[in-house]
């Protein structure tokens, strides 16, 4: 579903509607549209609870319109810069956005760090949230579920309130929302303007929230167009190789093709040393065996997989030092075609931006893929997959561990169907974050 494309429709009409608007138009229009079609046809594995879950979202989405629901405009939270990892930064953000959400608060513009320095604090480079990600969008998106607000909306900042949040082993789950409660409830704590988090990196820990309410936040992250220009033009380039490799098998000319059909298929491809270091490790101490996959079991198990109509790119999201390296480039089935950013002539684009913007790009051109396969220990793979997934619950897909749908996902470290990895799909009902991101191969699709 292409919601740019109708709202342009719907404007050449004559008839002037706000992108917002026309967005839960087109909402409130799928929700029926499903609801009188798909609901009684639906079967198969997970496939009713799948179901529900998408109309609980296009609900959500529509009630926004109400003006009922809401957070407060006039009380703030205030939490400290956000650090680590893009995903970690994504996490952290969406549990700060929660949390104002509980509080019945608006949160007020984080910082995010560009950098991956976490341990030297002059290093950590604070980026504005509103340098990486759209603000006014990420309010229009998420309006009436979660609220940013800008420092200047404060009226008066002298006067806040600060929360201590513990860490360490003794700060438990329940001690930490039993906090939260307590500052909501007390009418002293509430009536203050703003109310400040004061501890080391707090959002990184507790996890409070169901699958959906993160989805929920998360989905309200929508790059600046400088950043997501710069996706385009990886994307871009990926398909025009593609088109290119196509073209010159067929004997064709190029010009005929529309580049967004030249499908290509993303690879996050987890074998630098760290990495295996780390992921053995995690084997042993989890006493479990589908963590990590070599490079040869990677390649072996994407040429594997059903329907992949070649010849065919083969994106390869790969850390920087493995960039350029022969051996992950070659030793692919035939008519799998790979690349990396070096081969593709794109590392340029990529080294004008600091981590933060570089980790944000790969994240897009592996969420734009046709076909993604990541590893389930990874918590950029497990991101990547809950957004394909909300993506293709959106499209109305019955059994959405099938291979025919829109949009698949693939975990390459657990075996699928004819040697095959197995097919990936973030369980949205899940009750917390945990199960899907750090280190788990609940995955949702079982084999058949
Ligand atoms: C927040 O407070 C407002 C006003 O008191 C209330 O109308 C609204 O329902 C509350 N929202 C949430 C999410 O609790
Ligand atoms: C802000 O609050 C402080 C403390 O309550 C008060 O002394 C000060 O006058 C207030 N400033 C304004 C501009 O209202
Ligand atoms: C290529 O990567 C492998 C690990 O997959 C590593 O052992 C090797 O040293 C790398 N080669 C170069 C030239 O960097
Ligand atoms: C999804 O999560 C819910 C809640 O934890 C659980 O009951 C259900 O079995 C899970 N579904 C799948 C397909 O794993």
């Amino acid at each position: 579903m292409d919601f740019s494309l109708n709202c342009k429709s719907s404007r050449l009409f004559g008839i002037h509607l706000t992108s917002l608007t026309c967005k839960c138009l087109v909402l409130i229009a799928i929700f029926l549209v499903f609801r009188t079609f798909c609901m009684p046809s639906i079967s198969g594995y997970g496939g009713v609870r799948v179901e529900q879950n998408r109309i609980d979202l296009i609900q959500s989405e529509s009630l926004a319109l109400d003006s009922g629901y809401g957070i407060r405009r006039d009380k703030f939270l205030e939490v400290p810069q956000i650090v680590w990892g893009l995903n970690n930064q994504k996490i952290a953000f969406a549990r700060a956005c929660l949390t104002a959400r509980l509080l019945n608060r608006t949160l007020l513009m984080p910082s995010l760090s560009a950098s991956l320095f976490y341990k030297e604090v002059d290093l950590l480079q604070p980026i504005s949230f509103d340098k990486v990600f759209q603000f006014e969008r990420f309010n229009s998106l998420c309006k009436g579920f979660v609220q940013l607000g800008r420092f200047s909306d404060v009226s008066n900042r002298s006067r806040v309130f600060e929360i201590h949040k513990g860490s360490g082993r003794r700060w438990t789950i329940e001690r930490d929302l039993d906090q939260l409660r307590e500052a909501r409830e007390e009418p002293s704590t509430n009536e203050y303007e703003v109310i400040r988090i004061v501890g080391k990196n707090p959002f990184l820990w507790h996890d409070h929230w169901p699958v959906k309410d993160y989805a929920r936040a998360l989905e309200c992250l929508v790059l600046v167009d400088e950043f997501s220009k710069e996706a385009d033009r990886v994307v871009s380039k990926i398909r025009e190789v593609g088109r290119d490799i196509r073209s010159a098998q067929n004997g064709k000319d190029t010009d005929g093709s529309s580049l967004q059909q030249v499908p290509y298929v993303a690879v996050h491809m987890r074998v630098e040393i760290d990495w295996m270091i780390h992921c053995k490790k995690l084997e042993q101490r989890s006493k479990m065996s589908e963590i990590c996959s070599s490079k040869e079991e990677i390649m072996e198990r994407v040429g594997n997989i059903a329907g992949l109509e070649t010849p065919l790119i083969v994106y390869l999201a790969v850390a920087d030092t493995l960039l350029g390296n022969s051996s992950i480039l070659s030793g692919w089935k035939e008519g799998l075609v790979p690349f990396e950013k070096k081969k593709l002539g794109v590392d340029g684009v990529y080294k004008k931006y600091p981590y933060l913007i570089q980790s944000a790009i790969d994240y897009e051109v592996c969420l734009r893929a046709d076909v993604f396969v990541g590893n389930s220990f990874s918590t950029f793979s497990s991101l990547i997959v809950l957004e394909r997934t909300q993506k293709m619950i959106r499209t109305g897909m019955a059994n959405s561990c099938g291979t025919d749908v829109m949009w698949p996902s693939y975990a390459y470290n657990i075996l699928g169907e004819s040697n095959g990895p197995r097919r990936w799909m973030t369980n949205i009902s899940d009750s917390s974050l945990r199960a899907i991101s750090y280190g788990s191969n609940a995955i949702s699709c079982s084999t058949s």
